[in-house]
């Protein structure tokens, strides 16, 4: 289609790097799993899925704060082009372009996402339902490839759903200097946060009934049997998930059924697990306002405006480059 351009960057990964990123990963105390390896097509779907369980409050709490907040934050931006880090099935970002759009001011919609199949639907539906608007897909990792953002004017760049929430605080603001480096002094930028709460509440979130969030993370363990050929039987695995107070976040993990030896042949590796012995495999770090603001600072933005809804559940921040 016309309007649509994807470049696609994860293919130039090389392999051997990501090997010796997966072999320190698992050689970690406690052994860990890089989460970036959750959303293949079938982990992205799974998420998707997540985020319209009844437990799991994120997603519709964000996409009524946006709705609520989405044309003042187009008046004010003056944003023509929406940047969006890890858009996903970007079915909140479709409430900015709407806005966008009513106040003639959409031109580019600028997804980045890892997971190429999704970015290519959505792309196709947008051009459909938004006349004249161009998508400028980026397949990548966000953590790795945002100098491939295609450089633009009158950006809003988006974080939202609370993925900035898998980076710790201090690899968080790193990360968001990456980001303010790629913009110019005065472009938005937009984060979406999860608010710290009660412990139960947070847990709920991640142990569903219906069972979904420990089916997606046990899917970290069938995309890396099949794109590394790695000898993981996730049958031989539980799903946990709780609240770490100390460091204000969730810790979802794979507990080990057993004892069993991995015999991982193409890192090189074999690695006994004991029965009940984790591997970390996600932590999704929650907020408060004064949290939110420093990790912003830190990264080189000035937060202008702080959201949140009655309950406090969700926060948004509005930043700007300094
Ligand atoms: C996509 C990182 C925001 O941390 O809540 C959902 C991922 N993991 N259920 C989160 C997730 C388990 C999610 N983020």
């Amino acid at each position: 289609m016309d309007n649509v351009t994807i470049d696609v960057h994860v293919n130039g990964l090389d392999q051997e790097v990501l090997r010796a990123e997966i072999r320190r990963a698992l050689l970690r105390t406690p052994r860990e799993l890089p989460t970036k390896y959750f959303y293949d097509d079938r982990g992205s779907e799974l998420f998707e899925r997540i985020c319209e369980l009844p437990e799991y409050y994120q997603t519709r709490t964000e996409h009524m704060l946006l709705s609520t907040i989405a044309d003042q934050l187009v008046a004010r931006t003056e944003a023509e082009e929406l940047v969006d880090l890890g858009a996903g099935a970007a079915t909140k970002t479709r409430v900015l372009l709407t806005a966008m759009a009513k106040a003639n001011r959409l031109r580019t919609y600028i997804p980045f996402d890892v997971s190429e199949g999704i970015v290519r639907r959505v792309a196709n539906e947008l051009v459909t339902e938004y006349r004249g608007l161009r998508v400028h897909g980026v397949i990548g990792d966000f953590l790795e490839h945002l100098e491939h953002i295609p450089s633009g004017e009158k950006r809003l760049v988006v974080l939202l759903g609370g993925t900035i929430g898998n980076l710790r605080p201090d690899a968080a603001s790193a990360f968001l200097s990456q980001v303010s480096a790629e913009m110019t002094s005065g472009e938005y930028f937009l984060l979406g946060v999860d608010l710290i709460k009660e412990a139960k509440r947070l847990e709920a979130a991640y142990n569903d009934a219906a069972g979904l969030t420990a089916e997606f993370n046990k899917n970290i363990l069938r995309v890396l049997r099949t794109s590394l050929d790695l000898d993981f039987e996730p049958e031989a695995f539980a799903h946990v998930a709780f609240y770490n107070p100390s460091d204000q976040r969730i810790e979802m993990r794979l507990r080990s059924t057993r004892e069993q030896a991995l015999h991982l042949q193409t890192l090189d590796l074999t690695l006994t697990l004991a029965q009940d012995e984790d591997i970390l495999t996600e932590v999704s770090v929650k907020y408060d306002r004064q949290k939110a603001e420093t990790v912003l600072s830190r990264g080189g933005f000035h937060m202008v405006e702080w959201y949140t809804d009655p309950e406090q559940l969700f926060g948004l921040a509005l930043a700007r480059k300094a």
